[in-house]
């Protein structure tokens, strides 16, 4: 009885990609048969490295997830009562930790709609949701958020849209933009944007946030290999790699790579293709971008939002940005 008054406040659908969508095989034709060698990072996020990505962020070393969280607590309030939303939409929602800061701040009549393409995590975090909150209805959305939004819901009343984490910092820059622009077309008068994103800062302390002591952020990252010889009927042998992560001070990014610690040939059975790998040969596996608060305001405005608060800690490691459509009131 119980178990269907759960059921009832929870639903799930899969978002039909507006544009052409590559499958793995065909990233990683075009990723690893080639130089530079490189996989997008959202084939990290099978429910193991999802979980992995969880446990990251409890590492002492990883303070985004905390300094977001500490933020959210301090303004949650005055977010919630700036926008007034009737829905909550979030972009790469995980386990939807962090939003329970939000979630915790309102009492009643809100629906959420987490859209992630891990859907193993969507669904574990979508039932605990609902028996966490009796009030809330969860939809979740799976799907990859960079292939178009088009196939959103069209949802009556206020919507806030989330996008945490700095998980805009593992897009390009050109990504970055599209990706805002395209969300701006889709917002009424009355939506609003809250961006979580990471800043620039010591090296040594970006340095440590992805080289944690007990090795969890290089399991994150093998973990792709694992996912490439599940799903490519791959033989790498995460052994025989090893994780590396650098700041590049000039783009302004953290780079993460799998290095390869020995040549080496590695069998893509999907592919029906054998990767050649010399000692040392890196392949690019995520960028993580820290920006300025003036980079970040800039990138809002030239994508046709104004922002309305810009909320940072004490010592500048992190922006919360609200923003609502420019130009629509
Ligand atoms: N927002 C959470 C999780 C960040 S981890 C937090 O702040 O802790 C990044 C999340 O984005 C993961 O849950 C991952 O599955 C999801 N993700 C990565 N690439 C994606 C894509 N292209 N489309 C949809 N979700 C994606
Ligand atoms: C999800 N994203 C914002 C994380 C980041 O910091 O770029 C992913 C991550 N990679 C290694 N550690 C965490």
């Amino acid at each position: 009885m119980e178990g269907t008054q759960y059921q009832q406040r929870l639903s799930s659908r899969k978002v039909t990609p507006t544009r052409a969508l590559s499958d793995i095989a065909a990233d990683a034709a075009a990723g690893l048969l080639s130089r530079p060698r490189f996989m997008p990072p959202k084939y990290f996020y099978d429910a193991r490295g999802s979980r992995l990505f969880d446990a990251i962020c409890d590492t002492p070393e990883y303070y985004p997830t905390r300094t977001e969280d500490a933020l959210l607590e301090q303004h949650a309030r005055v977010i919630l009562e700036q926008t007034r939303p009737a829905h909550i939409i979030e972009f790469g929602s995980g386990t939807s930790r962090k939003t329970r800061r939000l979630l915790g701040a309102c009492d009643s009549g809100l629906s959420y709609w987490p859209f992630d393409v891990c859907e193993a995590m969507l669904h574990e975090t979508g039932h605990r949701l609902v028996q966490e909150y009796d009030w809330l209805d969860v939809n979740v959305l799976v799907g990859d958020y960079l292939a178009g939004l088009d196939d959103l819901p069209q949802l009556d009343g206020a919507c806030l849209y989330l996008f945490l984490g700095g998980t805009i910092g593992n897009f390009n820059p050109r990504q970055a933009r599209d990706f805002l622009v395209e969300l701006r077309s889709l917002m009424k008068p009355g939506d609003s944007l809250l961006l979580g994103a990471d800043r620039l800062k010591d090296s040594a302390v970006l340095h440590a946030a992805y080289n944690d002591a007990d090795g969890i952020t290089a399991e994150f990252n093998l973990n792709l290999l694992r996912v490439l010889n599940r799903e490519l009927d791959a033989d790498f042998e995460p052994r025989h790699f090893r994780h590396r992560a650098l700041f590049d001070g000039d783009r302004q990014r953290i780079e993460m790579y799998l290095e390869s610690r020995r040549r080496q040939s590695v069998r893509i059975g999907a592919l029906d293709a054998c990767l050649e790998l010399d000692a040392g040969e890196r392949i690019l596996t995520e960028i993580s971008r820290k920006f300025s608060r003036r980079g970040l305001e800039s990138l809002l405005r030239e994508t046709g939002f104004a922002v309305r608060a810009h909320y940072q800690p004490d010592n500048g490691w992190y922006s919360l940005l609200l923003a609502g459509p420019d130009g629509l009131s």
